[in-house]
């Protein structure tokens, strides 16, 4: 069981939140991978059980780089189907973009027929830092891992 989270950062914010991803992944026993979207491939998808976007906030969206990444993996259109998926963003400022950021990237997955757990609990949709991931950030994003992790073992366990 693999999961592959997919950043974006120019300033490092989204950088920091990938690896606290990351951490809470490691924490449930599954391997996991981060690759910044300059080094990450579509063709890594076929071999994973999960996969998680992160980005920075552009203009209440995902970054070009990271829509072209989601562009290129059409190459794999249909064989996605009960992978995981999730996704986190950093933005700049509070309510200006992070939500509607991170609902950009799932209706992607959801597109290729990914499985998208939300939560009852804080942070529904992902995990969400203004700038870089403070101590709470830092936790959603770790419960954002562990949450990818349990539902991965779960389906593909
Ligand atoms: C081109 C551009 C557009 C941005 N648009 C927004 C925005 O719409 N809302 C917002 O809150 N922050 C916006 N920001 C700020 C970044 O989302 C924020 O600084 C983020 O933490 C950067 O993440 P990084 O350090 O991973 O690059 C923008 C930054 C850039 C460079």
């Amino acid at each position: 069981m693999k999961v592959l989270i997919v950043y974006d950062s120019r300033s490092g914010n989204t950088e920091k939140m990938a690896y606290a991803v990351s951490k809470g992944v490691e924490m449930e026993g599954v391997e996991v991978d981060v690759k910044k979207v300059d080094d990450a491939s579509v063709d890594e998808l076929p071999d994973i059980d999960g996969l998680i976007l992160g980005s920075p906030v552009y203009y209440g969206l995902p970054t070009g780089k990271l829509k072209e990444f989601i562009d290129a993996s059409v190459k794999y259109h249909g064989k996605l189907e009960g992978k995981v998926g999730a996704a986190f963003a950093s933005s700049g400022g509070i309510h200006s973009g992070a939500e509607t950021t991170v609902i950009a990237l799932l209706e992607a997955l959801l597109i290729h027929g990914m499985v998208v757990q939300g939560t009852s609990g804080r942070n529904h949709y992902g995990a969400a830092s203004v700038g870089a991931p403070d101590d709470n950030a830092a936790e959603a994003c770790r419960k954002l891992g562990q949450r990818v992790a349990n539902l991965v073992k779960r389906i593909h366990g």
